[in-house]
């Protein structure tokens, strides 16, 4: 069953102007639905991606309707709030896309100086979904740390009794393997605050370089440069929940 919504109302959550300025570019010609220009603002449209083919503002196609959600190669230095001073993860997102409402979020977040995928969405049944702890979707992390690895990480992180400081419960079991002295790959199932580094902080290291390059089974694409953002498709969606636990 398809959600249908009146067109100046979908056009004003998704950031075009309020519903009268949405009347008025209707009134203009500047609405376009299959191939003729939009007479009625209050005709009802069947909420799908497919309106991005069939439908022109402006003389530019659509931007995707609800229930998108995005790839984002978060740069280092790019804050996943809102609010904060300095750079966002949501001023690389095209400027009408911060006007939205259902609003885009990022899902769980990076910190600042933590890069790699980000998944952004306007979705909340999805979003929720993937930091469902009962989904057991898995992130993998590079990390990179200041002293080298000594040999009992892997069992200390797999053991399901490691603790992090001020907190009561022991983490799940994570699979640590190791590149290197000082590099190593580490899934989580995982969202505790800091969790990565605090796990290194746990057994004695410090990770001087944090980089996420999977959730679940989507990869960060390797064309997707930092700062860069990609609309996924239903099979993006579905890799996230394809990677199993760790
Ligand atoms: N763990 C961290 O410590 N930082 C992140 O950004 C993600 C996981």
């Amino acid at each position: 069953m398809s959600t249908t919504m009146r067109l100046d109302r979908l056009l004003a959550n998704m950031g075009y102007g309020s519903r009268r300025d949405v009347q008025q570019m209707v009134r203009h010609g500047c609405v376009v639905l299959d191939g003729a220009e939009v007479k009625n603002a209050e005709m009802r449209l069947p909420i799908g991606p497919d309106l991005v083919a069939r439908m022109q503002v402006n003389g530019a196609a659509l931007d995707p309707p609800p229930g998108m959600a995005i790839m984002l190669h978060k740069p280092l230095g790019a804050t996943c709030s809102h609010k904060e001073a300095g750079a966002l993860v949501y001023d690389l997102l095209p400027a009408r896309w911060r006007l939205r409402d259902p609003a885009v979020s990022t899902v769980g977040r990076l910190d600042k100086e933590t890069s790699g995928l980000l998944l952004l969405t306007d979705d909340g049944g999805l979003l929720h979904r993937i930091i469902s702890p009962k989904k057991h979707v898995s992130k993998r992390y590079l990390a990179t740390l200041a002293r080298p690895l000594e040999g009992h990480e892997a069992g200390q992180f797999a053991s399901g009794e490691l603790m992090l400081e001020g907190e009561e419960k022991p983490l799940l079991p994570a699979k640590l393997e190791p590149l290197s002295e000082r590099q190593a790959w580490l899934t989580i199932t995982e969202g505790r605050y800091h969790q990565v580094r605090r796990m290194f902080a746990a057994i004695g290291n410090h990770v001087e370089a944090l980089h996420r390059d999977r959730v679940g089974g989507l990869d960060l694409p390797a064309d997707l440069a930092p700062g860069e953002i990609r609309l996924m498709g239903p099979d993006d969606v579905a890799a996230v929940f394809a990677g199993g636990p760790a």
